[in-house]
């Protein structure tokens, strides 16, 4: 029987188009998407799909079996600004569906494990410039304690039980085709609707506050690229630095502007704010460009252009 790729969270911000591009690479029916609920994309339903609660054990194995499934992509978590508001729940759920997982690696019912961590890991304590793939990692919310204990159980089960499992720290992601939901960095996703919509946007981050940011298909692009790369290239099974750009509210605002000149930008700070404040800058992520050959190709110049067409069209806006 042949072999199955399984999309955990296919209706999220990264799983919706990493499941479409794989099954435009691989053929629709070789990428199992599942999610806790049905998808509102259409798309998502020209190949297989399954609704799937990842903390249940037995449907995740029962799920595996059924479809002989080799690499699962796990893509179920609850972000930074919405686990401030449920930390046990965020706890919970961001480290249980990882457990499942690598215990049925573990047992040999799949092979491979993609599992993102994200810049949330680092906390006040780290070097905010450039931060270093190996670095002073103390974080101050639940999402990036649950991301850092991933990180160390992956390592875990790869050192322990020979576990192929790679992960990346994602930046904030800004994607069109579906929003993101509970994180920080989604403000840098909302001021493109909101420019279109509405001509102004209010920041719940502050005008300089600069994060690490990437555009969606850069991100997709990179965790396909990991997944497939010669295991033996990978010297991390913790999770690899990744970088695209960085920007502040008042950097993006000012690009948006360059296209839409008519935009207001103000600000008005929240709890997010101090979330923000304890991540990094920027990113050095010379480690995944010597492993696996990662370069970007998006800076903030040519996401906001895709951004703003292709919301333009989705919005159904002249
Ligand atoms: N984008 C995430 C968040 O803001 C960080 O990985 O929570």
């Amino acid at each position: 029987m042949k072999r199955t790729t399984l999309v955990l969270g296919a209706c999220g911000q990264i799983g919706t188009e990493l499941t479409l591009n794989l099954r435009e690479k691989y053929g629709k029916d070789t990428v199992l998407a599942t999610d806790i609920m049905e998808p509102s994309l259409i798309e998502l339903k020209e190949g297989p799909f399954e609704i799937l609660d990842v903390s249940d054990t037995n449907s995740l194995r029962e799920i595996c079996e059924k479809y002989n499934v080799n690499t699962v992509y796990h893509l179920v978590a609850m972000l930074s600004a919405k686990g401030e508001k449920f930390p046990m729940e965020a706890w919970d759920l961001n480290m249980r569906s990882l457990l499942n997982l690598l215990e049925l690696a573990k047992g040999k019912v799949i092979e491979k494990i993609f599992w993102p961590s994200s810049i949330a890991v680092f906390g006040p304590t780290t070097p905010k410039q450039n931060t270093p793939q190996q670095t002073v990692m103390e974080p101050s919310t639940v999402y990036g304690i649950s991301k850092l204990a991933g990180e160390r159980w992956c390592e875990y089960y790869f050192n322990k039980y020979n576990i192929d499992v790679r992960s990346i720290r994602y930046p904030g992601l800004i994607s069109w085709k579906s929003q993101p939901g509970g994180g920080t960095t989604d403000y840098a996703v909302e001021i493109y609707y909101k420019a279109l919509e509405e001509g102004k946007y209010t920041s719940y981050i502050s005008k300089y506050r600069t994060l690490p940011m990437m555009y969606i298909e850069d991100a997709v692009r990179a965790t396909i690229e990991l997944t497939n790369a010669p295991s033996e290239n990978l010297k991390i099974r913790s999770s690899y630095n990744l970088a695209g750009m960085s920007f502040d509210p008042s950097t993006i605002g000012a690009s948006i502007k360059n296209i839409l000149p008519e935009f207001k930008l103000n600000f008005n700070p929240d709890y997010r704010e101090e979330i923000a404040a304890s991540w990094p800058e920027s990113i050095d992520d010379s480690a995944a460009r010597l492993d696996w050959g990662w370069t970007p190709k998006y800076d903030l110049k040519t996401m906001t252009e895709v951004m703003l067409k292709n919301l333009r069209t989705k919005l159904q806006l002249s």
